[in-house]
């Protein structure tokens, strides 16, 4: 059986602070997640991706009152800086920082992701997000935030003017050439004039290429429009699917648009959202899921949290009734998820079933589980999974859990990596 890729998914945010067995120090400095990156690069993950967003919502029931009360997507730092940190404090790991093209002009975009993938000696990938919520357009100037369409055309446009600008210097424009007194050949750096519809740059650059000669992109898109994009663009695809049906579906979906835009479906990895519920054994793990996650205030949180992905409040709907089939123009990927539409669920049990952000329900020992992600990447064909902590709330404990429990499980089936053998990157996600 071929190996499959791991990353884990984070804000740059709140740990899990009122878990009595959790240290309840602030991460604010960054350590914390470096710490963490160190320990994922111990456990031969291919990336850290950290999440990011814009705004600080206030959908759940109109106030930004559950987001601050949970610690919920808010408050959180810009990850750039952390991916700046933890660059220079591994040595293999990939660093994904999410990176907004509504927020940043493509040219500070495209020299600070070079920058980092700098610092990161060819380690960095740029999550590419349109940012889908009204309360994040509000916070750039905009009344409101355009439709999905339009959001991706601008998109489309923005990464092909970060591509010029990536390749605005030649692979050999620095000469270093004593004799002559030159550094870097002006002839081999050349502006890029880009006019486009919504962007216009002279260019070039003004950093050295860098060592990917662009960073790896990653992305998420779950609409139609959005699944287009992604294989359009990225190197790797991360995704929230229903279920081993829906993962197959999405894989096979997003490799036939990456063949129809002419790309080689095996150049793009397709990595699978997965919560993972661990207990020393079966019953235990059961007993911790009910514990945990399916409390009310994990409900009011799991409904804030998909609210703010959404910009829908879900605190209006009746939780002991079907949720009706809705539409968004935030993330109606994830909405399409949690929805599960037609199977007739209550609105509480789809909140304790999707809450925690697990395409597929993972709950056992290290061993068990790992015997079910190697069954479920057989089924659904590749690439490998996207960890994250239910309501993105991490503590070391459940790091732990999942580097020193799960992953040497995984290891031992021969299913995941052992060693890095790459240094960048790309060619880690290309290895296998
Ligand atoms: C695993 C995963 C990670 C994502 N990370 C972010 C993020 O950090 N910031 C953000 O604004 N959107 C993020 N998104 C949202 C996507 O960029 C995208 O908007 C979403 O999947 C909905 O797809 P659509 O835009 O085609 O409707 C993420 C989505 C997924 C599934």
């Amino acid at each position: 059986m071929k190996r499959f890729h791991l990353g884990w998914f984070t804000p740059f945010g709140t740990t899990a602070w009122d878990d009595p067995l959790s240290a309840s120090e602030e991460p604010w400095d960054g350590q914390f997640y470096v710490e963490m990156a160190k320990s994922l690069e111990r456990a031969c993950f291919d990336l850290i991706m950290l999440e990011d967003s814009l705004s600080i919502s206030d959908v759940h029931g109109g106030s930004m009152d559950a987001y601050l009360r949970h610690g919920l997507m808010a408050p959180k730092n810009d990850p750039a800086p952390l991916a700046a940190l933890i660059g220079a404090s591994t040595k293999h790991l990939g660093i994904v920082s999410t990176l907004s093209t509504l927020a940043y002009p493509p040219f500070m975009l495209a020299r600070l992701a070079s920058t980092l993938d700098h610092i990161s000696h060819g380690r960095f990938g740029w999550n590419i997000v349109t940012s889908a919520t009204e309360a994040t357009a509000h916070n750039f100037g905009l009344k409101h935030l355009p439709p999905r369409q339009e959001r991706y055309d601008m998109a489309d446009e923005y990464v092909a003017l970060v591509k010029q600008l990536f390749e605005s210097w030649e692979p050999d424009a620095v000469v270093r050439d004593h004799a002559t007194h030159t550094y870097a050949d002006a002839r081999r750096v050349r502006p890029v004039n880009f006019e486009g519809k919504y962007f216009s740059c002279v260019g070039p650059l003004n950093t050295v290429r860098c060592p990917q000669g662009r960073p790896a992109f990653l992305q998420a898109g779950g609409s139609p429009r959005g699944r287009r994009f992604a294989a359009t663009h990225a190197d790797c695809i991360v995704a929230f699917a229903g279920g081993p049906a829906g993962m197959k579906e999405y894989r096979n979906d997003v490799r036939a648009r990456a063949a129809a835009a002419g790309r080689d479906p095996d150049q793009i990895k397709v990595l699978f959202l997965v919560a993972p519920i661990l207990g020393p054994t079966m019953d235990a793990a059961r007993e911790r899921e009910e514990r945990e996650y399916s409390t009310d205030s994990f409900v009011e949180a799991a409904l804030a949290l998909f609210g703010s992905l959404t910009d829908i409040d879900l605190s209006k709907y009746d939780l002991d009734s079907e949720l009706p089939h809705l539409t968004t123009n935030g993330e109606q990927g994830a909405l399409d998820t949690f929805g599960q539409w037609g199977s007739g669920k209550t609105l509480r049990q789809l909140a304790k079933e999707s809450g925690t952000s697990s395409s597929v329900r993972l709950v056992g020992t290290p061993e068990s589980v790992a015997d079910e992600m190697g069954a479920i990447m057989e089924d659904v064909g590749g690439d490998g999974f996207l960890i994250i902590t239910p309501l993105m709330r991490i503590s070391r404990r459940y790091l732990g859990e999942v580097t020193e429990g799960l992953v040497p499980a995984l290891q031992r089936r021969g299913l995941v990596r052992e060693a890095y053998t790459k240094s960048t990157l790309r060619e880690t996600l290309l290895e296998f």
